[in-house]
């Protein structure tokens, strides 16, 4: 038997409509709505050898051609949520190669890129996999890729994705996520993702557990209630290109997100001071300039920094003069809207 392999680049996506809460098995306590990105990648490489496996899933990881015992649990957690349909890996040893194309440990998510890749490789790859149509393939990558890490489920799509049962959208689920087919105005389809690196490494408080918190928070329903709202709000914003609208909602989502950890039990905080000082200055700049600027965050400290194409040269320049000082060594990832994973 020869070596087998599969090798996919999938992205990040930052979320418009936050998911915060879920239950077993990984499923979402409200819908979600994201940006899939272009730039943050991650690449895998799934290689089946032509050895005996000594253990059930006989397998070794690569980050940049290093070992990376570290990544080996969740991916152990993540085969076990799968494991019936893994049986073709079974008795064979095979490796993960994995690299991304944002700075190591730069504080970005890279589970919703690295779990969505190697879902892309496992099922490509699997009997089953390699008989379906795309339809059903990247619903089925977006299953497994949910499984692993739920945003990750948001990452096999582009343009927009949307994770989650959402009224008036019959196709919605919870299971998987699905490409947004609603209007979408052109503006949005070029839109940039500026995120800036306020905190490098490991967060404080994962977001597991900060999920799990959301279980017996005094505002849980309320929030999942207003989540469903804004994803109807957003619907109509994304078709008629409103964005004061827009970054009224975004903004509103990223800083109610922050809002249940700091009213958790026990309550956390992930943005630092450097946080605060560029969202002050994010308004500043909007008040005076009246330019459509706009941030959201996920679980952490960094800001994604949202406006059209047309600004993006003052955007930059606000960046450089205004924020660069409060960025962990003055660095930055300049993103935009992109087309979903590809076959490598
Ligand atoms: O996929 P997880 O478990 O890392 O959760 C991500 C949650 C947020 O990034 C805060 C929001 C989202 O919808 O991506």
């Amino acid at each position: 038997m020869k070596n087998l392999n599969s090798s996919w680049r999938s992205p990040s996506n930052i979320a418009l409509v936050k998911y915060w809460g879920k239950y077993d098995p990984q499923l979402p306590a409200n819908p979600s709505l994201s940006f899939t990105l272009e730039e943050s990648y991650t690449e895998t490489k799934v290689e089946i050898l032509d050895e005996e496996a000594s253990e059930d899933f006989d397998f070794d990881v690569y980050l940049d051609y290093r070992k990376a015992e570290d990544f080996k649990p969740k991916i152990q957690k993540f085969f076990s949520r799968i494991e019936d349909e893994l049986d073709f890996l079974r008795g064979r040893k095979f490796t993960i190669h994995t690299y991304n194309s944002f700075p190591h440990s730069s504080g970005i998510a890279s589970s919703a890129s690295g779990m969505s890749a190697l879902a892309l490789c496992l099922l490509s790859l699997s009997p089953s996999g390699a008989e379906m149509e795309e339809g059903e393939f990247f619903r089925k990558a977006s299953e497994w890729s949910r499984l692993g890490s739920g945003s990750a489920s948001r990452s096999l799509f582009g343009t927009l994705a949307l994770w989650g049962k959402t009224e008036g959208i019959a196709e919605s689920s919870d299971e998987y996520a699905i490409q947004y087919q609603g209007k979408i105005d052109p503006v949005f389809t070029s839109f940039r993702d500026t995120i800036l690196l306020v905190e490098k490494g490991q967060k404080a408080v994962s977001s597991t557990a900060g999920h799990g918190l959301m279980n017996g928070h005094p505002f849980a329903q309320q929030r999942f209630a207003q989540a469903h709202d804004n994803m109807a709000l957003l619907q109509k914003i994304l078709a008629n290109g409103d964005l004061d609208k827009f970054g009224n909602l975004v903004e509103s989502e990223a800083l109610t997100l922050h809002a249940m950890m700091m009213s958790s039990q026990p309550y956390f905080i992930l943005m630092k001071p450097n946080t605060l000082q560029i969202l002050e200055s994010i308004w500043h700049f909007r008040k005076e300039t009246q330019k459509p600027l706009f941030f959201t965050l996920d679980a952490g400290a960094n800001v994604h920094l949202l406006y059209p194409e047309s600004i993006e040269q003052e955007a930059l320049d606000f960046v450089n003069s205004e924020l660069k000082g409060h960025l962990k060594n003055g660095e930055y990832i300049c993103d935009r809207v992109g087309s979903g994973p590809r076959k490598i």
